[in-house]
């Protein structure tokens, strides 16, 4: 292959302008045509959109020609001229075509008749090169950037905390242990209970649910930070959103009471919506055409509303009204109770038609650390409640009193042994802070309109799946 022209990614070769000598490399798409030419579309994945290539039969052998099936791979050199065709305004006059790998058409795993996406998820290598996951692996490494962009932009350090940890942050102990001990041979104390001392780390360990109570030091020290990392969770639930290894965006502020907590949460996923469809506009208009014709003007909504913000006790009388009027819940309902997607999707899609912030939740259904209102009843959490995705954002401003967190951690009676590092914010110098967590994937769900979890993140993990 002629080495004198640079590969051009597709991206840019469709915005080019016409005349000039190009090479273009990526996986076929289609090959049609007639006696006399073939039309190949080619796709690289820099974008959804694929580049004509127009191959005059006459100056190619007819055995590399049938090399050229959907699937293969290979490079193009030729003239970019403009397309007489309709849908592309350039198309490239190949002049030499080398074939880099052959996809034997008898073998290609994608035939029309399942092309699911639970059947997708099964061929690892072919499901990236989809359109829909072009897509959406597109859409999510922009919104990775947009993240890291936005708070860099208001001076958060990014601060990364440990993955394998002793801390059960949200105390939910739904933690996946890590351990180099021999699980046929464990070794036993006098107690007859596992010597964690043999252990690797000399103690028992897990893999993070939350980066938060790490996250607490960093802002009380460096004053707003944020993690960006994978969270791991071991609830056995197979519902379409939830994932056993997912990415959660945590910041932590000092000096945020609830409301700054909020203002912030509602700004940050605004901006991230924004820029979603000012960056990622061909690959959501996409999915959008093919498979959820509302998802643009959702999206645009979502930017343009203020979101409601309702007391949890507000929220139980109007579920209550509801239910007084006739609608039916699966799950009950009443003040105490955590609320389940149905009620929350019940508020946000059918009483407000809009995105609720909802604060001031009964302690006994939230973690440890939340900031304790007068009432005695009740924390200054808030969670963030999305159309179609239920809660999107939980968080809370922290509480700040030494007094008040020991006697809340010794009233859930939690284990204090390896807590102290955590409480020692309390003891020297505690600030009034606040932080919550997104889910990266709930996020991405609401981008892209996807409905299962599992379709939006490249190698998913739920209860009985871990493949490659
Ligand atoms: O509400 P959660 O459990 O809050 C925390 O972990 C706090 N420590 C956050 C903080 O205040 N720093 O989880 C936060 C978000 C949820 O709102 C949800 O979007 C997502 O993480 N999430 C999950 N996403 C996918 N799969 C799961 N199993 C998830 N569990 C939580
Ligand atoms: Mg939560």
């Amino acid at each position: 292959m002629e080495t004198t022209t640079v590969r051009t990614k597709v991206k840019d070769l469709l915005k080019k302008q016409p005349g000039q000598e190009v090479l273009a490399k990526g996986w076929v798409r289609t090959k049609r045509g007639n006696k006399e030419v073939a039309f190949i579309a080619l796709n690289d994945g820099s974008t959804i959109n694929n580049i004509q290539i127009v191959v005059d039969k006459t100056k190619v052998e007819d055995s590399l020609l049938s090399k050229i099936t959907t699937g293969a791979c290979i490079g193009v050199c030729g003239t970019l001229v403009e397309s007489l065709g309709s849908g592309q305004a350039v198309e490239i006059q190949a002049s030499e075509i080398v074939v880099y790998g052959e996809c034997d058409p008898m073998r290609y795993p994608l035939q029309k008749k399942d092309t699911s996406f639970e059947y997708l998820r099964t061929v690892a290598h072919m499901r990236m090169r989809t359109n829909t996951f072009g897509a959406v692996l597109r859409i999510r490494n922009q919104m990775a950037y947009a993240i890291h962009e936005y708070f860099h932009s208001k001076g958060f350090v990014y601060l990364n905390t440990p993955l394998i940890t002793e801390s059960d942050c949200e105390g939910a102990g739904q933690m996946f242990q890590v351990t180099t001990l021999d699980l046929n041979n464990v070794p036993k104390n006098k107690k007859g209970a596992v010597d964690y001392s043999k252990d690797f780390f000399a103690k028992q360990t897990s893999l993070t649910v939350s980066g938060q109570l790490e996250g607490e030091l960093g802002a009380t020290a460096l004053g707003e930070i944020y993690t960006f990392g994978p969270t791991f969770r071991a609830e056995n639930s197979n519902t379409p959103r939830h994932l056993a290894e997912f990415w959660m965006i945590e910041p932590e502020m000092a000096f945020y009471d609830i409301k700054d907590n909020m203002d912030l949460a509602e700004d940050f996923i605004k901006h991230l919506v924004k820029y979603a469809l000012n960056n990622c506009y061909d690959d959501i208009k996409f999915l959008n055409d093919r498979y959820d014709s509302e998802l643009i003007s959702r999206l645009e909504g979502v930017a343009d509303t203020e979101f409601v913000r309702l007391p949890y006790t507000e929220g139980i009388k109007i579920l209550e009204e509801a239910i007084k009027n006739g609608t039916q819940f699966e799950y009950p309902v009443s003040w105490g109770v955590d609320l389940q997607s149905e009620h929350e999707r019940y508020l946000v899609e059918k009483h407000f038609n809009k995105p609720v912030i909802l604060t001031d939740y009964p302690k006994d259904i939230k973690a440890f650390y939340m900031k304790q209102n007068e009432d005695g009843k009740t924390v200054r959490a808030m969670d963030v409640l999305f159309p179609k995705i239920g809660e999107i954002i939980g968080g809370s401003e922290r509480e700040a009193s030494l007094q008040k967190l020991e006697a809340r951690v010794d009233e859930l009676k939690m284990s204090r042994n390896n807590l102290e590092w955590y409480i020692d914010t309390r003891r020297f110098g505690s600030c009034p802070h606040s932080g919550f967590g997104l889910g990266f994937e709930r996020l991405l769900l609401f981008v892209t309109g996807m409905t299962n979890i599992r379709d939006v993140i490249p190698f998913p993990r739920t209860p009985k799946n871990a493949e490659y």
